[in-house]
């Protein structure tokens, strides 16, 4: 029996290498290693999106993008079923029955939720049922593995308390699913030495032009003192192994303009590949991919939500 993986994205604007280090690579790494062993779902959460985005344009881009980036990192949608959940309705139903097995106070712990309220935020009743609607999406593909950050962890228990009090009720229906929490690089650290974040706007753009990252990496802040600079070194060794760079900062010792220039070079040679793929990628290539995602999705989401219905007496 192969092993079913499910994963969800919400997009959150252009992607830097921190979200390609921190976050994509990682996936990557799980699905060359396991591919041939189990079968990967990788969904659009634009309904969770809904949640946060009040802009038709920003969310219908976000779609587009997200698939693009996937698509040019070298996700193969002939291998792994990839969909947008709006295009699925069982999720939807399926988040309702979910609702209706879990209890107020629950909901209210979760981080999504209590999170925004503690920052005095408004929260609307989508993101008050969020994990929910996760659950469902999980729930659906008889999931046995959910590769997630760290931040998704809660999520996955509030998962597992939806299987168990829906299974109490009606008999072992849903499979129980585990977390697998991906293994980042580490912190990814932007311009400033800080951790690369959009919100601290240090970041170097994964799909930017040349002289984007010839800026980005001109703006690294290096200190006057020593020989090696330390910010410039830290992001290199993303790119190459630390012999090569031993090699280069030794020869290169003080000469920060230089190292940054090799910087530049390698970034751009690691990127133009993924760069020139997403350039080819049209909005019809995006609906194509995404038409036949949904197609696979259903055939095996409509049978789960089939039995569902049936054991709690929804079929007549
Ligand atoms: P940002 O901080 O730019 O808003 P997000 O919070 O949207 O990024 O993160 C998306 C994904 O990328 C998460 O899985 C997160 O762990 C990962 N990620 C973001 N920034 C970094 C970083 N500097 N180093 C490693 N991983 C990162
Ligand atoms: N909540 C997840 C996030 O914000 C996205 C998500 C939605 C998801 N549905 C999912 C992740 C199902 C894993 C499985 O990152």
């Amino acid at each position: 029996m192969k092993q079913t993986i499910l994963t969800g994205l919400q997009s959150s604007g252009d992607l830097h290498i921190g979200n390609y280090f921190g976050a994509m690579k990682p996936f990557l790494d799980l699905y060359n290693d396991k591919k041939d062993s189990a079968n990967f779902y990788l969904m659009v959460a634009d309904y969770h999106a809904l949640t946060s985005v009040r802009d038709r344009e920003a969310l219908k881009a976000s779609i587009y993008n997200t698939v693009r980036d996937y698509l040019a990192v070298g996700v193969d949608p002939e291998q792994v079923t990839l969909f947008r959940q709006s295009d699925n309705p069982d999720h939807t139903e399926m988040g309702w029955v979910l609702n209706c097995m879990v209890t107020v106070p629950f909901l209210m712990l979760a981080h999504s939720y209590k999170d925004k309220v503690a920052k005095g935020l408004e929260a609307n009743a989508g993101l008050f049922t969020y994990p929910m609607l996760m659950a469902a999406d999980i729930l659906l593909y008889g999931t046995d593995l959910v590769p997630v950050g760290e931040d998704q962890r809660q999520h996955l228990e509030y998962t597992r308390e939806a299987v168990a009090k829906f299974n109490n009720a009606y008999g072992e229906v849903l499979k129980e699913p585990k977390e697998l929490i991906l293994e980042a690089v580490g912190v990814v650290p932007g311009t400033d030495g800080a951790k690369m974040s959009k919100s601290y706007k240090n970041t170097i753009p994964l799909f930017g032009s040349r002289e984007d990252i010839q800026k980005a990496v001109m703006s690294i802040v290096t200190d006057s003192t020593g020989d090696r600079p330390e910010n410039v070194y830290a992001i290199h060794k993303l790119f190459r192994t630390e012999a090569e760079l031993e090699t280069l900062y030794t020869e290169n010792a003080g000469k920060y303009k230089n190292l940054k220039e090799a910087l530049i070079e390698d970034i751009d040679a690691f990127i133009e590949p993924m760069r020139a793929k997403r350039a080819a990628i049209s909005d019809d290539d995006v609906k194509g991919v995404l038409a036949e995602g949904a197609r696979k999705a259903k055939l095996v989401s409509n049978d789960m939500l089939g039995r569902v219905r049936d054991v709690i007496g929804i079929t007549i």
